[in-house]
């Protein structure tokens, strides 16, 4: 049982496999990426993370040469010879090896280099989180739209240390109008007067996958959604908050800013819709992402 990489179709130990130094995405940053989880060799939301990357990678302005087919073949080879069962997947697309280290797009000579990191996946299903709400901004959608899932991402690096330096395990980011945005790698939402609350698109956040599948959800369990924009302020007087996202599906929080909410304890909602949420999943994979998954696999074959 290993922790493999797959370099451009070639499968290693993640601890041997190597990236030329001219890379782009080792230099500038310059890299999509996607992190999708499995229930064991079956990828779940397959078709939401291909997607985004597909968006990501038009973003970027970076032609992928390969198809959906081809990468699924390669996500399953690398699967079957980690041989973890449930697993944590990165798939990682460069703008490939530069003809020198220069920004300048016309030194980028391509092709893209396609990674694919296969680890056992360590369960973050619902662990608990301490948000602190930092100074450092997230960076504006102007600038570089955290909608992009790119692999520049030391704004949300700095961004947990300093919550780290102040206790937390995780960090909230507000956008230059002083409104909420996300944690390090996870959406937000708050109950608030009723109603979960989750900042907009607008607000440069990354549109993730379990987010968007929650908003469906919440509805379906009798509760009230909404996206709206969020000040801090708000986020004290919330009933409840949880995060969101591929790993950690749905992480009540228990302390913002160093103040206990529900006495340090979880609140009553968050484990509750995450027991469902995770019945929702069981059935999805069951009904439709098992059997699509294999479809893709065979339609690669033929
Ligand atoms: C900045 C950021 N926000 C939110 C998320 C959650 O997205 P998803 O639910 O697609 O995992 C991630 C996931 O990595 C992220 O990096």
């Amino acid at each position: 049982m290993a922790n493999l990489c797959n370099v451009d179709g070639r499968i290693a130990a993640e601890s041997e496999a190597r990236i030329p130094v001219l890379d782009r995405g080792f230099l500038f940053g310059d890299s999509i990426y996607e992190v999708v989880r499995t229930y064991g060799d079956v990828p779940f939301g397959w078709p939401e993370h291909w997607q985004r990357l597909q968006r990501s990678a038009a973003a970027l302005r970076l032609p992928l040469d390969l198809d959906e087919p081809a990468v699924a073949a390669r996500v399953a080879a690398t699967l079957a010879a980690a041989g973890h069962g449930d697993s944590y997947v990165r798939l990682i697309v460069t703008r490939g090896t530069g003809s020198a280290p220069n920004i300048d797009l016309a030194y980028a000579s391509g092709p893209p280099r396609w990674l694919i990191l296969v680890r056992e996946l360590k369960v973050h299903s619902g662990a608990p989180v301490q948000l602190a709400i930092v100074d450092r901004l997230r960076v504006d959608r102007r600038a570089l739209d955290p909608a992009t899932k790119s692999g520049n991402y030391l704004n949300n690096v700095l961004a947990l240390a300093e919550a780290k330096d102040r206790g937390a395990t995780d960090c909230l980011m507000c956008n230059t109008d002083g409104f909420v945005t996300e944690a390090s790698t996870s959406n937000v939402f708050a109950r608030l007067d009723g109603v979960w609350c989750t900042p907009p698109l607008t607000a440069g956040i990354l549109a993730g996958v379990t987010r968007s599948l929650l908003l469906a959800f919440l509805p379906d369990c009798g509760e009230r959604v909404e996206e709206r924009d969020l000040r801090p302020g708000e986020l004290r007087h919330a009933d409840e908050i949880f995060l969101s996202s591929t790993l950690r599906d749905i992480a009540p929080v228990t302390h913002l800013d160093g103040r206990a909410l529900h006495g340090g304890g979880i609140g009553t909602r968050a484990p509750m819709l995450l027991a469902r949420f995770r019945d929702r999943v069981a059935q999805r994979l069951r009904d439709h992402d098992q059997p699509a998954w294999r479809r893709l696999l065979s339609h690669g074959s033929t």
